[in-house]
């Protein structure tokens, strides 16, 4: 109920004015976002590989429907992935993009164009770029710019969210060899008409899909903090004759830390996806709906304590 209140509130401009605008939220935002700048998101790239973690950045934004911004956008990541090309990351650095920041709702050609500068700059730097996955509305759009972006680039990735009646089909489509696909469980608010609704329901849909990617040819990177998903996630691995290396285990910036420096540690590639940049609202408060700790977290950074 207030994780749906959350997601609510994660598309009000109201709201994030007031939460935006509230000096001690920046001390709580901290927690999930590497900073504003582009040197800020460099050194916590940098301090992540030192860890042994390989990182995923993304440059915080959401739908744009005006051009200049979304230009903007685009060169943002080209400057990002400049920045980062010195620390020789190679496929250890990769950015994510949403193609709604990039003018996917002004015109689909526009957010190809523009998706298609950054795989480039991604790929001088020997990196590659994942798309992230956003409401369901645009599903279509997002894995047809894909299907054009990987001609070129065929290490283009692409979120599947597993909460979507469709994603285990999207998986199956999306199982052949050279094909890298991020497994979440999805973070917008759905209807009943397209999602599973509840935890139980999400996290069979989870497993199903996973179960897909994990018999298939492609590179299954399972994005999720939840034990059991990593767990099962090992089990599928032994089943299908995976191997460390052909697939990888993906985690947020600053959610269960200790967790990814322990699987890093015990041998398995896992990724932290990084979000740097001023407009961190609408990414901040799908993390607080996610879980009602972080509200309390929140609430009490907001009271000073
Ligand atoms: P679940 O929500 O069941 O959480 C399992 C456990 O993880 C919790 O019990 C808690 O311990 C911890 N946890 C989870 N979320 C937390 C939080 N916010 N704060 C603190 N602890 C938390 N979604 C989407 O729709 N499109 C996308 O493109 C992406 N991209 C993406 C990339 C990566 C790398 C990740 C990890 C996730 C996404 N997501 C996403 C978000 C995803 O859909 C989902 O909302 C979150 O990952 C939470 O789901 P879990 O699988 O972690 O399970």
């Amino acid at each position: 109920m207030l994780g749906q209140l959350l997601l609510a509130a994660s598309g009000s401009r109201v709201v994030r004015r007031a939460v935006s605008g509230f000096p001690l939220t920046r001390k709580v935002v901290d927690r999930f976002v590497a900073g504003e700048s582009v040197e800020e998101a460099r050194d916590t790239v940098e301090r992540l590989r030192d860890t042994g973690l390989a990182v995923t950045v993304d440059h915080l934004g959401e739908e744009t429907r005006d051009a200049r911004a979304a230009a903007a956008t685009t060169d943002a990541y080209v400057t990002l992935l400049r920045a980062i090309r010195p620390l020789e990351l190679g496929a250890r650095g990769e950015v994510s993009v949403k193609l709604s920041a990039l003018g996917q709702r002004i015109d689909e050609a526009m957010a190809l164009e523009h998706a298609r500068e950054v795989c480039a700059a991604a790929a001088v730097a020997g990196s590659a770029v994942t798309l992230d996955m956003e409401d369901h509305t645009t599903v279509d759009s997002t894995l047809a710019v894909l299907r054009k972006l990987r001609e070129d680039h065929p290490s283009t990735g692409v979120a599947i969210q597993a909460y979507l009646f469709r994603s285990e089909q999207d998986c199956r489509d999306l199982s052949s060899e050279g094909s890298r696909v991020r497994l979440v469980k999805g973070a917008y608010r759905e209807p009943a008409s397209v999602a599973h609704q509840g935890r139980t329901a999400v996290d069979k849909a989870y497993v199903r899909c996973l179960r897909v990617l994990m018999a298939g040819k492609g590179y299954p990177m399972v994005a999720t903090h939840d034990d059991r998903m990593i767990a099962i996630t090992e089990l599928l691995a032994d089943r299908f004759g995976r191997t460390i290396g052909d697939h990888e285990f993906q985690m947020l910036y600053g959610i269960r830390t200790d967790l990814q420096e322990a699987l890093a540690g015990a041998g398995h590639a896992v990724r932290v996806y990084v979000p740097y940049g001023d407009d961190w609202y609408g990414y901040f408060m799908r993390r607080l709906a996610e879980r009602p700790a972080n509200v309390a977290f929140f609430l009490r950074a907001l009271g000073g304590r």
